[in-house]
């Protein structure tokens, strides 16, 4: 049985050893030294390695032998059918679980499979879950502030009044996923689509530099995919995503390459085109 997600904004923060030192530079409190102060190293363009991985749950391989590769920037969807291994795979990237076997690098010099849950969403990996997580009670603005909030440092969420930039902040994430004529309304009363975009808003607060989202479009109308396809797409390039999704309209409309899982390893991968036309993934996939 799995347990229930914690979204990566509610997870305790790490206390910051260094009080005085600017408290937007997370990175630092992960004593991940000078390389990571400046920023992700992604020199040779990849921002997620993941080779060899495997995950055994009582001997069964729900990862087997998978080896992915994700660009800067790319806006990578990954395929396949139930039980192939796709959350999986989302939560060996976030430390959720750890792999067996194999090797997990964010950027070329970060080992996903020693650092914490805490850490890896410090260093700039946001998930959304399928279910959305946002707190009811609160307006749309507090949820955003709250995620804004529990991302800094302990010593920054103590500073009482929201500064200039963080507001400009807010203001811009609540245009990118359309609530700001929402700002003050209970997250309780949106429709639920609405909340599966201030989540994703709420995600943007703590800055990722890769996004990984599960099933994002399901539930949603017509409407909402479009616009959550035209969001990604304005995301991608900027942050890499990696998005898990059914719906191959959307998949089409959004991906530049997909990756086909079945049986916890990586079948095909390509265009959507190349893909649907290979006979192995027609057979286990898309000819159901
Ligand atoms: N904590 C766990 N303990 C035991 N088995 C697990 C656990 N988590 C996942 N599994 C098994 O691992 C396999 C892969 O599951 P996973 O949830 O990653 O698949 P998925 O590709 O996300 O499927 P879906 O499309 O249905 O969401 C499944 O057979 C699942 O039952
Ligand atoms: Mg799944």
């Amino acid at each position: 049985m799995r347990t229930l997600p914690t979204p990566a904004f509610m997870l305790e923060p790490a206390l910051d050893p260094h009080p005085n030192r600017d408290a937007g530079t997370s990175r630092d409190a992960l004593g991940l030294g000078a390389a990571a102060a400046t920023g992700l190293d992604t020199r040779h363009g990849t921002i997620l390695t993941l080779e060899d991985i495997s995950v055994s749950f009582d001997g069964f391989k729900a990862l087997n032998s998978l080896n992915l590769y994700i660009g800067v920037g790319e806006l990578r969807c990954i395929i396949g059918p139930n039980g192939a291994g796709k959350t999986t795979l989302m939560d060996v990237i976030t430390g959720k679980t750890r792999p067996t076997a194999g090797r997990a690098w964010f950027g070329e010099t970060l080992d996903l499979t020693r650092l914490s849950e805490v850490q890896i969403a410090q260093a700039g990996i946001g998930r959304k879950f399928q279910k959305p997580t946002v707190f009811e009670a609160l307006t749309v603005f507090e949820n955003l502030e709250l995620a804004q909030k529990t991302h800094k440092s302990v010593w920054a969420s103590l500073r009482a009044r929201l500064s200039g930039e963080q507001r400009d902040q807010i203001e811009h994430t609540l245009q990118m996923i359309r609530l700001t004529a929402s700002v003050n309304r209970p997250a309780g009363l949106l429709s639920h689509g609405q909340k599966q975009f201030l989540e994703i808003g709420m995600l943007l607060m703590q800055d990722p530099q890769l996004l990984l989202l599960d099933e994002p479009v399901a539930g949603m109308t017509d409407a909402e995919t479009e616009f959550t396809a035209e969001l990604f797409k304005g995301l991608a390039g900027q942050r890499s995503l990696m998005v898990v999704e059914h719906d191959m309209g959307f998949v089409g409309s959004i991906a530049d390459q997909v990756t086909v899982l079945h049986q916890g390893s990586v079948l095909a991968e390509g265009t959507l085109e190349e893909v649907q036309a290979d006979e192995r993934v027609i057979e286990v996939y898309l000819g159901r």
